[in-house]
């Protein structure tokens, strides 16, 4: 089971939702263009087709969009979550880039083989069956596309300005965080990745979060 979980009952998932959109357009705004500009740097993936995972108010689809030609679809499982990426992006006008998409990552509605690139950031943690969504990301992504799965703050500085911020807040963030991003939950993840379908991938862990590059080989 996941460490922690602010989503499980309607009232708490729309806390959490307003909550992750109010920080996304204030306190973490500036870590969403840098991991974009990290993702684009790592995969060198700047079109076709990307999908969000967990996006929740799509800051960092709409920070790819801004600096890709990707065509992005923003799963999030939470009404009010979706109910605020749906807002988000029309306010940004990005309609024709970023499609909001209200589903479970275990149970998603695309065809096979059909993402180029799946990110997501700061979702896996909640996931609560974690071989089932890895199965699935490894179902939807193309031969030859690639992941980037997992949490961070982009540089060193900005999570330190981050952690600095959220303390003010006195809601336990730096311990929820450390939690998350803790031996246990990697392992718990690190096993689940095993037992699931996605064969090979690379799992990073440093001062800026941690990563998950699942790539899905060509069909020899
Ligand atoms: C902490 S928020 C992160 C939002 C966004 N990625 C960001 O970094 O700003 C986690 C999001 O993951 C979503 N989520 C959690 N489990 C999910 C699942 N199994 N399927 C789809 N979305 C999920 C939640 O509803 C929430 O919106």
């Amino acid at each position: 089971m996941p460490v922690d979980n602010p989503y499980t009952d309607d009232q708490n998932d729309q806390k959490a939702a307003l909550e992750m959109d109010e920080i996304a357009r204030t306190i973490f705004a500036p870590i969403y263009p840098v991991i974009a500009e990290q993702i684009k740097a790592t995969h060198g993936i700047t079109a076709g087709t990307c999908i969000d995972l967990g996006a929740g108010p799509c800051a960092l689809s709409i920070a790819l969009a801004r600096m890709t030609d990707l065509r992005l679809f923003a799963v999030d499982k939470s009404p009010h979550s979706h109910a605020i990426a749906m807002g988000n992006v029309k306010e940004q006008g990005l309609e024709n880039r970023i499609t909001p998409v209200k589903a479970d990552i275990s149970n998603m509605p695309f065809e096979d083989n059909y993402a180029d690139l799946m990110v997501s950031r700061g979702s896996v943690f909640f996931w609560e069956d974690l071989v089932s969504a890895f199965n699935e990301i490894y179902r939807v992504l193309k031969p030859g596309g690639k992941t980037h799965i997992g949490g961070g703050f982009g540089t060193v500085e900005l999570k330190n300005a981050i952690f600095e911020k959220m303390a003010q807040k006195k809601d336990g963030f730096e311990e929820r965080s450390k939690k998350r991003g803790g031996p246990e939950n990697m392992k718990r993840i690190k096993t689940a990745l095993d037992e699931s379908l996605a064969g090979k991938y690379k799992m990073t862990q440093s001062d800026i979060g941690f990563w998950i590059h699942i790539k899905k080989e060509l069909a020899s």
